[in-house]
């Protein structure tokens, strides 16, 4: 048994993963555009990854753009038959750097073509339509259009999946009435608990939920609770914040994101580190 076995599984379309994934956002370059610093670092990440029982991986082509999925596909094809990787679309890179909308069919149909040929894959197993963000956070706003382009593209078999991102409830309400949604990622870690009653909605209907930022994204999570926490238990804190989301609902797959070898072992440890009932009282409080 890997470390990555000891949190368990649970059903991602009709795949089975386990519940300790990769995020791969982050090995492009700073501002998650351009190459990455170190490019036989990146590469090395996400073969240890793997190595280490991992078998869900997430990305999306806007990522570098391309870069993160060429580094992917470098790394790890032929890829594992057990691998999921799930992408994104629904938006695109300025020149500066900047994210822009993208979720006309054109630009919709594009974004999956070039995940494709970035990843080297015949079909996408699961795509995550990114829906409407503006400074604050996810905004309302229709996601019909984009989901029907979405699911002609699966009709055409080029996607197996869609699920969404920064998505609100109404939202997922909207979508669930175009297409079947395996799996909801939005922000949600020991400190951003907006998404609450998301989590235990989807964990209901037996749904995953992928939280991003599940250490807290750019700036990594800090708190006294989670520092305590991690003493006693003879842990570090990123353990203990990936720990408390493991035991805050079983629909939750977790995609931390490293450069590092040493923090991506680390991470994996969290599979096995049970927190008693008094540490998640504690970690709880944290949130409210
Ligand atoms: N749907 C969306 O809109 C959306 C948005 C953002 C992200 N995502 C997805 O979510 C994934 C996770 O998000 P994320 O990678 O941005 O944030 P994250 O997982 O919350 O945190 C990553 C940050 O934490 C650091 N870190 C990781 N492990 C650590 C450890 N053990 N000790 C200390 N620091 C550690 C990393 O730095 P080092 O590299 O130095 O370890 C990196 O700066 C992404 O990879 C991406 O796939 C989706």
């Amino acid at each position: 048994m890997t470390s990555a076995d000891q949190a368990g599984s649970y059903r991602l379309g009709d795949r089975t993963v386990r519940r300790l994934g990769y995020g791969a956002m982050q090995l492009a370059g700073p501002g998650v555009f351009g190459p990455p610093r170190d490019r036989a670092a990146a590469l090395a990440v996400l073969r240890a990854a793997v190595a280490a029982g991992v078998d869900h991986i997430d990305t999306s082509d806007f990522y570098g753009p391309h870069v993160t999925n060429q580094l992917i596909r470098e790394a790890l094809a032929p890829y594992p038959g057990n691998l999921v990787i799930v992408t994104k679309v629904g938006a695109r890179r300025g020149a500066d750097a900047g994210w822009l909308p993208a979720f006309s069919a054109e630009e919709l149909r594009q974004a999956v073509h070039d995940n494709l040929r970035n990843l080297g894959l015949e079909a996408l197993e699961v795509v995550n339509l990114r829906c409407m963000f503006d400074a604050h956070g996810p905004a309302e706003g229709s996601v019909a259009a984009p989901l029907a382009a979405l699911a002609e593209l699966q009709r055409q078999g080029l996607i197996r999946h869609i699920g969404l991102s920064n998505a609100t409830a109404a939202q997922l309400a909207e979508a669930q009435g175009v297409c079947a949604i395996a799996c909801v990622q939005n922000q949600y870690n020991l400190v951003r608990r907006e998404d609450d009653a998301m989590v235990d909605h989807l964990a209901r209907a037996g749904i995953p939920y992928v939280p991003f930022f599940p250490l807290g994204g750019f700036s990594p999570l800090q708190s006294a609770a989670l520092s305590a926490v991690a003493a006693r238990l003879e842990a570090t804190p990123m353990q203990v914040a990936l720990a408390w989301l493991l035991r805050r609902s079983p629909n939750i797959l977790l995609i931390p994101g490293t450069a590092s070898v040493a923090h991506l072992r680390e991470n994996l440890a969290a599979a096995a580190l049970e927190l008693p009932d008094e540490a998640m009282r504690q970690l709880d409080e944290v949130g409210r």
